[in-house]
């Protein structure tokens, strides 16, 4: 039997295939395998280029995926599909591999179609590989061919990957809904594919469903059939058959699918594209604002970018359960509820700008990840860093009110320089050689250090030459692949300026450096300025020295420089403008790194800047916050750090509170943990800055207000909550508000979203009984109580002190009456280990406990769950005992996929506890006595 192909896009007949079942029989007599098999093909497995890559074996190129699957969530988890994939034969080979897991495929309907159709003679799994290989007795035709397979698989339950299922509640009862999260490696749970970024292809989808459902996908639907089947006894099922248009050609982790029943509202952009957002029945107008934030987003980047949006229509889903907080699936958004919808009248304002920067990030994507798309997931950060750039100046152009970029430096690149200053932390380009590796990369280095980096670009190229440089990358590498060095290229192209070395210190080294400016050893009129790794903990090491970044002074306030200056050698000399009082280095915080003044130039800066309001908020924030790092290192005392926040007293910018609020709440940790009395720098902080605070801003928003207005009473209230939450005067606003509300929930005068879960905490805290902790549990519980309440429940319940109610708030995470989705896991249990240094020890007690039934609940999730887990139950107790019994203990249960995770949090830890070492030994400090008297004046 000969079957031949003639045309490139038309597949064989399908009546073909009986003939070559035969073939296929006839083969498998002599050596079929059936799977799952041996796991001795790992060691065969390692090809690819040299640098260790485990890459899928060339010679075999996937052009189209033609897969038609059905499914029926609301009856069953399983579902079927039948594959054609289009190929290339490009090398001699008598292999095909590609990747699936958990897929049951039916080994008759495995076959090639060449200029003649052969069936394997073996079929191997690599159940660690999550690989199959199909071996064919001769070598394989070059050029193109097709490749047949069905098969069955599984939905997971509370996975969040691969093709799962998701339940939520309406009126009718429970129902259950199934949808996809592939990135990075999960597309092989749903269809056999060369699950890899740069093996990119056509994707046709096709799928069967009950006609009382609706499927979505990446592209909209081309043609749709509806037919009756007769199921067991005899009952009709109408069915329909919906044949979706071929995506573009696209890497298999942003295909996306989901069925279920969906309410949509939806909107034009001025370009004609359609957006859509899709929820569960009837909550489709909460996604108002994020598809208005869409549309503007979307016409935003045409321009931006130069290349109009590529695909026909953009739906944007709200799931009920979702592992990230959202994916960038082509055509087909997903996001977690909490992420995307919200009553845009009532919203607190932290999670608006929450759901803008997600919507903006996400479609970024659309351009950079999903049209040029990374070559492997080394680069990873090339997506991620960028849409965390690009997330930040979307919102900044549409709601230039927030102040965004202030948020950018107290939020992401803060992380991003907390994270890398630790000797476990990575390069921003770190090596991976299996793509499993690449879940734990998923974090602020790829995103708020790879953002941070490309924001240091767009400060040294400015707006123009750095949007051209984009747009060239666009048109020269759409529906291709790329590394960091392309990127590098476009921007040396339109600006003419050296990138490629400059950019690698950046990015292919691990850190960062403290530039040190000092004046007292250099000449007259100069200062002298010196670069060095930093490391939060001070501590230093032979070869340390060695490092070396090309750092841009960026000194301020005198106006751009023509040529950046760059420090690119250990030190130099540096002449001071003529007059100038004072010179901050970094202005704008525009790159990342740290700056640390020798003492006569901090303090002149402190005088001439801070306190008579010459530096913009920015400064004033990345001033704060390098303190706080050098405090913790023990660079700077902490009596200096403490003039500084005092200098913050009648602070008005919001943002500058947010940076406040992390530096005080750092200190209250230390402070509740430190041996001595320290309640004077509580009080200290408490009445000096916060009492005279909280007065300006009240509880009551005001008509008209403006977002950051009400956003920085939430900061406020919130540290009040750490610092005096059993305040007579709070304790009262709190109480009333929190009955008010409990009488009418959905009604929010009495008690905003904004100061939920900083009210609820006080309540709990100042209760006789734990009628509160029953009523909000009881709250949350119930299916109309919006999902951002919820939230807030979750995080105050871990402030009832009783310890018998912590235990039952950590217990909430592992599923049960009262637990949470696997999804919000989380939250309980930071609630109770962020509440005081014993509800630390509970967690982390707990932890260990319930290790086993923490673990099997996140069985199937991504590994990122378990790590978001530790980090919370594991890093609020800064203390070094607690840093090396939680290093013990890993060393005797370590956890796959999360070594460098637990080795952060433990470096971390041990850093803080140095900080607390360091104000123990401060007590008698006259300065700090002194410093301390000064903020109450
Ligand atoms: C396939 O062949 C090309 C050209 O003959 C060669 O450059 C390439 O390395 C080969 N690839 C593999 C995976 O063998
Ligand atoms: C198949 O691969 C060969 C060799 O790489 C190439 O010349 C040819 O254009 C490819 N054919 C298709 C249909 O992509
Ligand atoms: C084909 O795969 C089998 C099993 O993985 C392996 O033993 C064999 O060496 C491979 N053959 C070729 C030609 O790649
Ligand atoms: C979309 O709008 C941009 C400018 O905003 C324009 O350049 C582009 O041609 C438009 N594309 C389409 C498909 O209309
Ligand atoms: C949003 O909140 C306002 C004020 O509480 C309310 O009037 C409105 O109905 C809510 N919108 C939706 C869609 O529920
Ligand atoms: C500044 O230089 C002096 C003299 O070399 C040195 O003692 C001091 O530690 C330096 N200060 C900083 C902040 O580098
Ligand atoms: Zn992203």
């Amino acid at each position: 039997m000969m079957l031949t192909v003639r045309t490139r896009h038309g597949r064989p007949k399908r009546r073909r295939v009986g003939a070559l079942l035969l073939l296929a029989l006839a083969a498998r007599r002599t050596a079929f395998a059936p799977a799952p098999v041996s796991m001795e093909g790992a060691e065969v497995e390692l090809e690819g280029p040299a640098d260790g890559r485990e890459l899928l074996p060339g010679g075999v190129e996937p052009l189209r995926y033609e897969l038609e699957l059905a499914l029926d969530p609301e009856r069953s988890s399983a579902f079927t599909g039948e594959l054609w994939v289009s190929l290339n034969v490009t090398n001699e080979t008598f292999n095909i591999t590609f990747n699936a897991r958990s897929l049951r495929f039916d080994p008759q309907s495995l076959a090639f179609f060449g200029p003649s159709a052969v069936a394997p003679v073996e079929v191997t799994e690599n159940v660690e590989a999550e690989r199959v290989t199909l071996r064919f007795e001769e070598a394989l035709p070059l050029g193109h061919a097709w490749l047949h397979m069905t098969y069955s698989g599984e939905m997971g339950k509370e996975d969040m990957a691969g093709l799962y299922t998701s339940r939520y509640q309406d009126r009718e009862g429970w129902k259950t809904l199934a949808l996809t999260q592939f990135e990075a490696v999960d597309a092989r749970r749903m269809l056999p594919c060369w699950d890899e970024p740069s093996k990119k292809a056509v994707f046709a989808l096709t799928v069967v469903i009950p006609a009382a459902l609706t499927a979505v996908s990446n592209m909209p639907a081309a043609a749709e059939m509806t037919f009756f089947k007769t199921r067991r006894w005899k009952k009709r099922q109408q069915f329909t058959k919906i044949t979706f248009l071929d995506t573009p050609r696209m890497s298999s982790y942003l295909l996306a699918l989901a069925v279920g029943r969906f309410d949509s509202i939806q909107a034009q952009t001025s370009n004609g594209t359609l957006i859509r957002i899709l929820t569960v029945p009837e909550q489709a107008e909460f996604g108002r604002f994020a598809l208005d934030v869409a549309v503007r987003a979307l016409a935003y980047y045409e321009e931006y970018f130069g290349v109009a949006y590529p695909l026909p229509k953009l739906d944007m889903l709200a799931a009920p359960d979702f592992a990230a907080g959202a994916m960038e699936n082509w055509g087909l958004v997903i996001y977690r509820e909490v992420d995307l919808l919200c009553n845009v009248s009532t919203v607190g304002i932290a999670r608006k700008v929450r759901i803008a920067t997600v919507v903006t990030h996400e479609l970024s994507h659309m351009w950079f990840g999903n049209l040029v798309t990374m070559e492997w997931w080394e680069q990873l950060w090339l997506n991620e860093g960028f849409a965390n750039w690009m997330q930040t100046h979307a919102v900044d152009v549409l709601f230039p009110e927030w102040h965004i970029w202030e948020q950018y430096v107290v939020e992401e690149q803060s992380r991003a320089l907390r994270l890398d200053a630790l000797r476990s932390s990575h390069p921003v380009e770190v090596p991976i050689s299996h793509a499993k590796e690449v879940d734990e990369v998923f974090d602020a280095i790829s995103y708020c250090k790879g953002g941070s980096v490309v924001r240091m670009v767009n400060g040294l190229l400015g707006e123009d030459l750095f949007r051209q440089g984009l747009a060239l990358y666009m048109q020269r590498f759409a529906y291709t692949n790329t590394g960091s060095t392309d990127l590098w290229a476009c921007w040396e192209q339109v600006s003419g300026l050296k990138l490629q070395k400059m950019m690698s210190t950046w990015t292919r080294q691990q850190g960062f450096p403290v530039l040190l400016v000092n004046a007292s050893d250099a000449r007259a009129g100069h200062l002298s300025l010196r670069q060095q790794w930093f490391l939060a903990d001070g501590s230093e090491q032979p070869g340390d020295e060695t490092k070396l970044w090309h750092v841009p002074l960026l000194p301020g306030p005198a106006s751009r420089e023509a040529s950046p200056s760059i420090l690119e050698t250990q030190e130099m000399l540096w002449q001071a403008p003529n007059g100038a009082a004072w010179v901050k280095f970094n202005f704008g915080q525009l790159a990342p790194y740290r700056v640390l003044y020798d003492s006569p130039r901090l303090r002149t800066l402190l005088a001439g800047a801070v306190g008579s309001g010459q530096l913009s908020a920015v400064d004033r924030i990345g001033l704060l916050l390098d303190a706080m790092a050098f405090a913790k290192q023990g660079q700077l005392p902490i009596a200096e750090l403490l003039r500084l926040v005092a200098a913050f007293k009648g602070e008005q910018s919001t943002h500058a509170w947010q940076a406040l609020s992390e530096v005080l709440t750092t200190l209250h940790r230390a402070v509740a943990v430190a041996q001595g009395d320290f309640r004077a720098v509580d009080v200290a902080v408490g009445n000096g800055l916060l009492q005279g605070a909280l007065h300006e801003v009240g509880f009551r928003a005001k008509d008209g207000e403006e977002d950051l207005v009400r956003h920085k009473r939430a900061l406020v209230v919130g540290l009040a909550t750490r610092y005096m939450p059993t305040d007579k005067e709070l304790v009262k606003e709190a109480r009333q508000r929190f009955e008010s509300w409990l009488k009418d929930p959905l009604q929010q005068d009495a008690l905003p979203d904004d100061l939920k879960t900083s009210i609820f905490k006080v309540v709990l805290i100042n209760a006789e009984t734990d009628a509160p902790y029953r009523a909000l549990r009881r709250l949350a519980k119930l299916s109309d109580t919006p999902q951002a309440v919820r939230l807030s429940i979750y995080s105050a319940l871990g402030a009832a002190r009783r310890k018998d109610l912590r235990r039952k708030t950590l217990d909430m995470a592992l599923g049960g009456r009262y637990g949470v989705r696997l999804q919000d896991i989380m939250y309980p249990v930071q609630g109770v280990s962020s509440a005081d240094p014993s509800g630390a020890r509970l967690a982390w007690r707990w932890f260990i406990q319930r290790r086993g039934a923490i673990t099997a609940r996140l069985q199937g999730a991504n590994v990122r769950l378990l790590g978001v887990v530790i980090q919370c139950a594991a890093g609020a107790l800064p203390e070094k005992a607690h840093a090396n019994a939680v290093q013990a203990f890993f060393e005797q249960h370590p956890v796959p996929g999360l070594e460098r995770s637990v080795a952060q949090v433990v470096e971390a830890i041990r850093t803080e506890a140095k900080f607390v070492t360091r104000l123990e030994q401060g007590v008698e400090d006259t300065e700090l006595k002194d410093v301390l008297q000064r903020f109450e004046n």
